[in-house]
């Protein structure tokens, strides 16, 4: 060996994963989270549940995995974004320890909302530097966002996602008969979620939810235009995250909806300053704010401001929120983000509905602004 002498370990990671469309997820019938893993005598899995699910589908899931002779464990978890931490993610890891999961041929099944798979992925992705896992979800953000990502993550010191790490699941399942039990506070954050999809880049989505959207709210997406909704945001997201799925590229127009709501989002939580927000919308909140600061500098025409606005609160979505009126606590926010972004605003700005571009300029005369206009505009809308 001589002083410089080099070695170079240079390979790829391919990552192939499909996100389907699986109604009747665990009818009898239905073998889809089967084909990943063995089957057969002997066959066993790990299934973690939200506890919030046991009640109207535990007895129907437990009984699939005995018709289809597969041993079956179950661990049910607490899910909240409160409970989205280092302790709940040692709960799994001791589960999969207590079971001593085989290493490739028994897949964690994971059945919940975004929290419970964000979190059943890290445990995975850490638990002998990674085991198969596989998406089930149970929420509207878990089927039009947190199952299609590579991302798993927990908060830490009352910081969102602050833990975690890219590890694709080996397939999503999306079910949405699961919707008909959720909180319609759930049903509204997840369309909170779609349309950021909307209003970054699909004016057709917009317009999709501004006929539709209070009535998908009412309806649980019990309704005939929830498929071509879902489908629709699915689409938009996947197309936005393909291309820089290890996120190289920090201009992200998924971003959107996510550049001040991180911080506003856990101390609305954690503090007590105004109400709780739940994720999607904190989101929507953001989406507002930054839709003012793009309106302010004369960029989104002022009647698309107030059409975003009014198909917010069509979908039972808050438009306002004292922590959004706060600049201190808005700069604060943009420069934790400003950290992720490797110090740059990258902040994602519609020009008009369904087309936008990136802002990297903002001031903190315009964070003020735009603070102000939030809470004068209520009354318009
Ligand atoms: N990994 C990603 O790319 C990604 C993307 C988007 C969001 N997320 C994460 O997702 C989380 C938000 O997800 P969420 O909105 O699903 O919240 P959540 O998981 O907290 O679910 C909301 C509530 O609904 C309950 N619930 C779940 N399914 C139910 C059902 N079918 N019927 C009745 N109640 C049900 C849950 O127990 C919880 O109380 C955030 O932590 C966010 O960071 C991750």
């Amino acid at each position: 060996m001589n002083d410089s002498q080099l070695w170079e370990i240079s390979t790829t990671l391919p990552v192939r994963f499909g996100i389907f469309i699986t109604p009747n997820v665990f009818s009898y019938f239905n073998k889809k989270i089967l084909e990943h893993g063995n089957v057969g005598p002997g066959a066993r899995r790990l299934v973690i549940l939200d506890r919030n699910i046991v009640g109207e589908y535990g007895d129907a899931i437990k009984r699939y995995f005995s018709f289809h002779k597969i041993e079956a464990e179950f661990l049910i978890l607490d899910c909240h974004e409160s409970t989205k931490d280092l302790e709940s993610t040692l709960k799994i890891v001791d589960a999969l320890e207590e079971f001593h999961v085989a290493r490739r041929s028994e897949p964690v099944i994971a059945v919940g909302g975004g929290v419970l798979l964000d979190m059943v992925g890290f445990a995975a992705s850490i638990y002998r530097r990674g085991i198969p896992y596989i998406r089930v979800p149970t929420t509207l953000i878990g089927l039009v966002d947190a199952s299609l990502a590579a991302k798993t993550g927990i908060n830490y010191k009352v910081r969102r996602n602050r833990l975690g790490s890219y590890y694709p699941p080996l397939a999503s399942y999306l079910d949405r008969v699961f919707l008909k039990t959720l909180e319609k506070k759930h049903i509204s954050s997840g369309l909170g979620e779609i349309l950021k999809m909307a209003v970054v880049k699909d004016s057709q989505l917009f317009d999709l939810l501004e006929r539709h959207g209070s009535e998908l709210l009412e309806s649980n997406f019990d309704h005939p235009f929830a498929n071509e909704i879902i489908a629709r945001s699915i689409t938009g997201m996947i197309e936005e995250l393909e291309p820089n799925l290890w996120e190289k590229d920090l201009r992200r127009l998924v971003d959107f909806g996510h550049s001040f709501s991180p911080i506003i989002e856990m101390k609305s939580i954690h503090e007590g300053y105004g109400p709780a927000l739940e994720h999607g919308e904190a989101v929507t909140l953001d989406v507002l704010y930054s839709c003012i600061i793009s309106c302010l500098r004369g960029s989104l025409p002022r009647n698309d401001l107030l059409r975003i606005f009014r198909v917010s609160k069509s979908m039972g979505l808050p438009t306002n929120h004292p922590l959004f009126n706060d600049p201190d606590v808005l700069e604060l926010a943009l420069a934790d983000t400003m950290k992720h972004r490797d110090n740059a605003q990258n902040l994602p700005m519609p020009i008009r509905i369904g087309e936008s571009g990136f802002l990297n300029t903002l001031t903190r005369d315009e964070i003020e602004r735009a603070a102000r206009h939030l809470e004068n505009i209520q009354g318009e809308i």
